[in-house]
């Protein structure tokens, strides 16, 4: 039977790699997994407060259909912590939807036609160039610098009159880099100048090291900024499904997609409603969890940077936010790319990781993405066998 031919374009290598990590378990082998950014498949865990929360809800029988935008509290609440961000935003231009990937998703159903070019930091989360394909645009990379600067004559380069927006994703999946004041003001001028929407995910907001996080609000002033949050990360809420849309509420720019985001909300009804009263408490309540998870993590981001960078032929950053690391191989004659790297790093150790081509095939391939969630002793074996398997191979 026929498929649509939209449906094509659409992949995900993150989660299409598991089809291959389930071929080597049925020979009875055992897998390290560091390729899902899911905290709570770890030893991360959704805070106490938060589980009350969604039961409690669910025993009081708050389980019909929300609002459509969401649940008005949630709304309430969302603009406290994006304002505190210095985000401009009020309760109606919230939307509270089933994840990030929805909120995503919704966005560029409202803005992306066919022919339409979407500029996104190279590399970059595989559902932005996905989704942009499934509406029949065109995903365009544009060069970060390593320490994740926007390259701005690689950016400027890449407008033309079939170019509606300039994607941002603060710290980025794959790489953990973070825009800085600069970086960000940098892209909105130039997606002001030239008429253009700017997405920013933040998703990863409260996940930085050592310094103070810069969010787009700070610069947005009265420009065409759709803000992309949710509760996955920061909160470890990945598996309830919960995020939301902010619109710059001082962009008149923005006016038509006011009237139109709704109605792609109403008709998929609404978002989890237990879930949204959970989300109240997570961003009303104790925030302490943060601390220790950054904690956790930036000892395991120490860790595994310093032994990859041990290891000949493999060169590593030091991100600065969210759980993942992007190192780059030195494939030489071994590997004919980064995905042959990755299935035979899987086949001959075990251990799983996600190609980089798959975060973009300019600026992601050469390099592998590995998630630093596990403790240390399971990075220590993984970290082990990757080290003799490059030392093996060169040989
Ligand atoms: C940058 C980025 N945006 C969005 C998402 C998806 O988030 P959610 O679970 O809220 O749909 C992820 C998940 O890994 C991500 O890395």
């Amino acid at each position: 039977m026929k498929v649509s031919d939209r449906t094509s374009g659409v992949e995900y290598v993150i989660r299409d790699i598991i089809s291959y990590a389930r071929k080597y378990e049925s020979t009875g082998k055992k897998i390290i997994y560091l390729n899902i950014g899911d905290p709570v498949k770890y030893d991360f865990q959704t805070p106490p407060h938060i589980k009350a929360a969604l039961i409690d809800a669910v025993m009081k029988d708050e389980n019909y259909y929300a609002d459509s935008e969401g649940v008005p509290e949630l709304r309430k609440a969302i603009v406290e912590k994006e304002s505190k961000k210095g985000f401009s935003v009020g309760d109606s231009d919230v939307l509270v939807t089933n994840g990030v990937s929805e909120g995503l998703d919704m966005s560029l159903a409202s803005i992306v036609d066919s022919g339409t070019e979407v500029l996104m930091p190279g590399p970059y989360y595989p559902p932005y160039s996905s989704y942009v394909k499934f509406y029949g645009g065109k995903p365009v990379e544009f060069k970060l610098y390593e320490d994740g600067r926007p390259d701005m004559e690689d950016v400027v380069s890449k407008i033309n009159s079939k170019s509606r927006a300039i994607c941002i994703i603060s710290p980025n999946n794959p790489t953990g880099e973070v825009f800085d004041r600069k970086g960000l003001q940098q892209i909105v001028d130039i997606a002001s100048e030239h008429n253009l929407y700017v997405i920013c995910d933040e998703t990863y907001d409260s996940i930085v090291f050592g310094e103070e996080f810069t969010g787009i609000g700070r610069v947005a002033r009265d420009s065409p900024i759709i803000l992309l949050n949710g509760f996955s990360k920061g909160y470890l809420m990945t598996g309830w499904r919960c995020g939301y849309i902010c619109l710059n509420s001082d962009s008149r720019k923005l006016d038509s997609l006011r009237e139109n985001i709704p109605k792609l909300a109403r008709v998929r009804i609404s978002a989890n409603l237990p879930v949204q009263m959970a989300a109240i408490q997570a961003l009303r309540g104790p925030q302490d969890h943060i601390k220790e998870m950054v904690h956790k993590l930036c000892i395991r981001r120490d860790y595994i940077v310093k032994r990859l960078n041990a290891i000949d032929g493999i060169s590593c950053r030091l991100p600065r936010g969210a759980f993942y690391v992007f190192p780059k191989i030195e494939l030489d004659h071994r590997w004919r790319d980064d995905r042959e790297f990755v299935l035979d790093l899987l086949n001959s150790t075990g251990v799983l990781t996600v190609q980089g081509s798959g975060f973009g095939t300019q600026f992601g391939a050469g390099h592998f993405r590995i998630v630093y969630l596990p403790n240390e002793n399971v990075l220590e074996e993984a970290m082990d066998k990757l080290e003799s398997f490059v030392s093996s191979s060169s040989k």
